[in-house]
């Protein structure tokens, strides 16, 4: 029995030293994140620094973020649910870029930090939390829906739409609403509590063109200010930046064709 519990002993001790020397060299990273709480009398906007070693750390910025909430500073606050680019909770400013965190791989490179900041120019509830308030109701003032003249069939008939008309909705559906384009856009910056901003303007030309919808026209008519729609400069900050890829800057352009025909359009009826 000693001489068994003797060769165990000399099996692990080999085998510790064996799982030391293949031990990777720890790959520490810095993330330097944006810190505020504006409910905390006196707190003041500051970066803080957390280092986190890559070898226990899931590929995106996200699994980083857990990581640190779970083991470094359970204060630090973020919006995350899906962890798979679907439900738009994680978007914040990475490196400069507006992005989903769950969809942004940590650069590898260990002596350069990565930077974590909310999305530019909002309100911020905490840390990395924007305030999304004014975004949710600009979206809900283009009537996100289908609506008809005659409501008296609906849940009667289904509403028919030809595969050529469906297919006039892709790469507008597939917006998930993370605002990561409206707060790259400069107009959305300062002119935010009028100019309706990239995502929700691709929003309201994705129920203009849906073939279901009876309401182009009063959709249209809605946003002949000088401000939703006119604020755009066509500065394509919003397309350069979209996670899914999408163009919200050329459904501003069409939307302005749109308005374009229909002004003309009255012009020749009256
Ligand atoms: C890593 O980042 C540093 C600091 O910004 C830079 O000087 C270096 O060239 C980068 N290395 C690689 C491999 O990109
Ligand atoms: C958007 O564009 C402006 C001006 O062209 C630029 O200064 C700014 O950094 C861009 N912002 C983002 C978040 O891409
Ligand atoms: C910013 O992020 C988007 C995806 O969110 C990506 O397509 C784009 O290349 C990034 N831009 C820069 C300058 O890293
Ligand atoms: S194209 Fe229009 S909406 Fe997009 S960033 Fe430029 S000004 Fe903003
Ligand atoms: S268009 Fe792209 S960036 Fe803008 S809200 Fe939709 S998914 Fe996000
Ligand atoms: S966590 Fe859902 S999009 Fe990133």
């Amino acid at each position: 029995l000693v001489f068994l519990f003797g060769t165990m002993c000399m099996t692990m001790v080999r085998y510790a030293q064996t799982a030391a020397a293949l031990a990777p060299e720890p790959r520490m990273k810095k993330f330097q994140v944006y810190r505020w709480d504006p409910d905390k009398p006196g707190d003041k906007p500051r970066m803080q620094t957390y280092e986190v070693d890559l070898n226990n750390c899931g590929p995106m910025v996200l699994d980083a973020l857990i990581k640190i909430k779970n083991e470094i500073d359970p204060t630090l606050t973020f919006r995350r649910s899906c962890r798979e680019g679907i439900c738009g909770s994680c978007a914040m400013n990475i490196n400069g870029n507006n992005t989903l965190a769950c969809l942004n791989k940590i650069s590898t490179n260990t002596s350069k930090p990565t930077k974590i900041y909310p999305l530019p120019h909002m309100y911020v509830v905490k840390d990395l939390v924007p305030d999304m308030s004014n975004f949710y109701a600009q979206y809900k003032s283009i009537e996100p829906y289908l609506k008809k003249k005659d409501e008296t069939q609906e849940g009667k008939k289904p509403y028919f739409q030809s595969v050529e008309d469906r297919q006039k909705l892709d790469g507008l559906y597939e917006c998930i609403l993370c605002a990561c384009c409206s707060t790259s856009c400069p107009s959305y910056w300062w002119n935010g509590d009028k100019y309706l901003g990239p995502a929700v303007l691709m929003q309201a030309y994705r129920w203009m063109i849906d073939s279901r919808d009876e309401f182009t026209e009063e959709r249209l008519s809605k946003l002949q200010d000088p401000f939703s729609v006119y604020r755009c400069h066509t500065i394509m900050n919003c397309t350069k930046t979209c996670p899914k890829g999408l163009n919200p800057g050329k459904a501003i352009a069409e939307i302005k064709k749109m308005m374009a025909t229909y002004k003309e359009k009255k012009a020749a009826a009256s």
